[in-house]
């Protein structure tokens, strides 16, 4: 092993931004910070309040304020307006690397992730029986799943970050109504990451009102990195993960 894989990186991951067309340059300050904190920053989906081009435009205007290197995938929200791959390429143009199929190397720790998906969790998991919408949505779950384990395999790092837009385990979305667990992710997530032992941690958002830490059944460490989960946590809307 030589001595610079040793070296552990800083990470900062937000989610749920939110950004809407009303937010004018409400994270540039924040992203300025962020870049003298962290080594890397990942943006954990919900980047934008409705999927909106001008909400993306916005968001990439105080994103250019970030001078670290910046990964993320998007969140249900910026599927809203059906202009998910405009809002992707604004992004993309303010220098983030959307994840997804392609896996991406920074300071020798591999980055993986997708949106993700929900369905529920263990035993609680919607199953692909019946009508065909139901195997539609549980595809849907199993498809990015898939894209996931691709990506994870694809890296011959020694440590590795998923990051997601939906919770892979339960853990993370305790503290919010027991009734809409199966929409906040699915352990299908969870599953692809512990085919491999070379993930040490897990980002995500989507969930406001969950809990911060949490493991899959394997013992990886699963971060919700909401940034309301993180303001009631920390008083600050970003994790910071020693990787
Ligand atoms: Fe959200
Ligand atoms: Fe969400």
């Amino acid at each position: 092993m030589s001595a610079a894989s040793t070296e552990t990186i800083r990470l900062a991951a937000i989610g749920d931004l939110h950004v809407t067309e009303a937010s004018e340059h409400r994270y540039r300050e924040l992203f300025a910070e962020i870049s003298e904190a962290a080594d890397v920053l990942a943006l954990c989906g919900d980047l934008t309040n409705f999927g909106k081009v001008r909400e993306a435009e916005i968001l990439a205007e105080d994103l250019r304020e970030c001078t670290i290197p910046v990964v993320g995938v998007l969140g249900n929200h910026d599927y809203e307006c059906g202009q998910a791959e405009e809002v992707a390429r604004i992004l993309h143009g303010a220098g983030m690397t959307v994840l997804g199929e392609q896996a991406v190397v920074i300071k020798e720790v591999g980055f993986a992730g997708v949106k993700g998906f929900l369905g529920g969790f263990g035993r609680g998991e919607l199953g692909a029986f019946g009508e065909p919408p139901i195997k539609a949505f549980v595809d849907a779950a199993l498809d990015e799943a898939r894209k996931l384990e691709n990506a994870l395999r694809s890296l011959r790092t020694e440590r590795n970050v998923t990051v997601l837009h939906y919770a892979p385990v339960a853990d993370t979305v305790e503290g919010e109504p027991l009734e809409i667990y199966p929409f906040l992710g699915c352990s299908r997530l969870a599953d692809a990451i512990d085919r491999f032992d070379h993930v040490s941690a897990v980002v995500h958002g989507h969930a406001h009102r969950g809990r911060h830490r949490g493991r899959t059944p394997r013992g990886v460490p699963v971060y919700n990195c909401a940034q309301m989960v993180m303001m009631a946590e920390t008083g600050r809307p970003y994790a910071l993960i020693e990787v």
